[in-house]
């Protein structure tokens, strides 16, 4: 047995991911992976949630995201990245955490409020919402406890759920006089503000982001079209790199600390125009990608090489679910 602490996260399968994704989250479970034992999953129940009429695309986008996962450095040697769908466990807790998980504790979740609007898109009101959809957050409770995680690391917007698996735990730990399960908890994610190209929040419903998958070309072609300080009419009219909401956060990712100096000295006496700074900017850009783009086009063409990596994560995640549910069933005292 290690000490190491265990770490887990989920991501739906929603399609390609983009820079925010690989800035905000990857580049943390790339480090996370180095000292912990780190378990990534991809959601695609939970995918279902909202999109269980939409299901063309699920295998696809798992794809997609686990490619992009591990031409980021999510290393299938360091970590166990599985697929939900693929431990049974994790459905047998839920349902054993559904009997013992009042009714209002799934109600009172915040997010569902966001997939009301969601669901409300779709013509479907709160009458019709799925028992699934109400069950999302014992669903994501249940990933978490089937592999009695320490840590979860998600965004400000996931807390709420993370307080809802420790409740959960924490009741199942009283209603059947154990201290099995474990109360995860939240380790949030610093995002840097990486904006979309309009200015608003990157997102690939807004179509401004930019995708790790894409090539060199599409990502200079993108970046042209980024705002700029909107009030420098002409080239040599002088810059304001600090009101310039997209194009000079973005130097301070990319670029070294002597480039975003020298860009911002040149924009200021007017000496660069917008143009050529974004020209400039997508060469840091791409520059800073090129590798793992590079890993990613021979994933693109090792589709087999994807199936086995999630086959064999699974398989492994397979090994520490059971030991968990064992004793989960041994506790409920249900006939094994
Ligand atoms: N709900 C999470 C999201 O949309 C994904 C998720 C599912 C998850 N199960 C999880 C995250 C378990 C952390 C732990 O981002």
């Amino acid at each position: 047995m290690t000490n190491k602490k265990s770490i887990l996260s989920l991501m739906r399968p929603t399609g390609k991911l983009h820079l925010g994704h690989y800035l905000g989250v990857l580049t943390n479970w790339v480090k996370l992976q180095e000292e912990n034992e780190c378990f990534f999953g991809i959601a695609d129940w939970h995918a279902l949630t909202t999109k269980f009429d939409e299901t063309d695309s699920l295998a696809k986008n798992t794809f997609e995201v686990l490619a992009d996962w591990l031409s980021s450095g999510i290393d299938p040697e360091k970590s166990t990245i599985y697929l939900q769908s693929l431990i049974p466990e994790t459905a047998k807790l839920h349902v054993y955490l559904s009997m013992i998980t009042p009714m209002n504790w799934a109600q009172r979740d915040p997010t569902l409020k966001d997939m009301v609007k969601i669901m409300n898109n779709k013509g479907e009101n709160e009458e019709t919402f799925s028992y699934g959809l109400i069950g999302y957050p014992i669903l994501m409770a249940a990933d978490i406890l089937t592999f009695n995680a320490d840590f979860v690391p998600v965004g400000i917007d996931q807390v709420a759920h993370i307080e809802i698996a420790r409740d959960i735990a924490r009741r199942f730990n009283n209603v059947y006089k154990t201290e099995l399960l474990k109360e995860p908890a939240p380790k949030l994610t610093e995002i840097p503000l990486l904006k979309g190209l309009d200015g608003n929040k990157m997102g690939k419903s807004f179509k401004n982001d930019i995708k790790i998958s894409d090539s060199s070309d599409e990502t200079a072609k993108k970046i042209m079209t980024a705002i700029t300080d909107r009030s420098r009419l002409r080239k040599t009219d002088l810059g304001h790199p600090d009101e310039c909401e997209v194009v000079f956060p973005y130097w301070k990712i990319f670029g070294t600390k002597t480039d975003t100096d020298e860009i911002s000295a040149a924009c200021s006496k007017g000496e660069i125009g917008c143009a050529d700074c974004k020209r400039r900017l997508a060469c840091k850009v791409n520059e800073k990608l090129a590798l793992v783009r590079e890993k990613r086009k021979f994933f693109e063409e090792h589709p087999d090489e994807l199936k086995q990596i999630i086959y064999d994560g699974s398989k492994k995640a397979r090994i520490k679910a059971k030991e968990v549910l064992a004793k989960v069933e041994e506790t409920v005292k249900v006939y094994r």
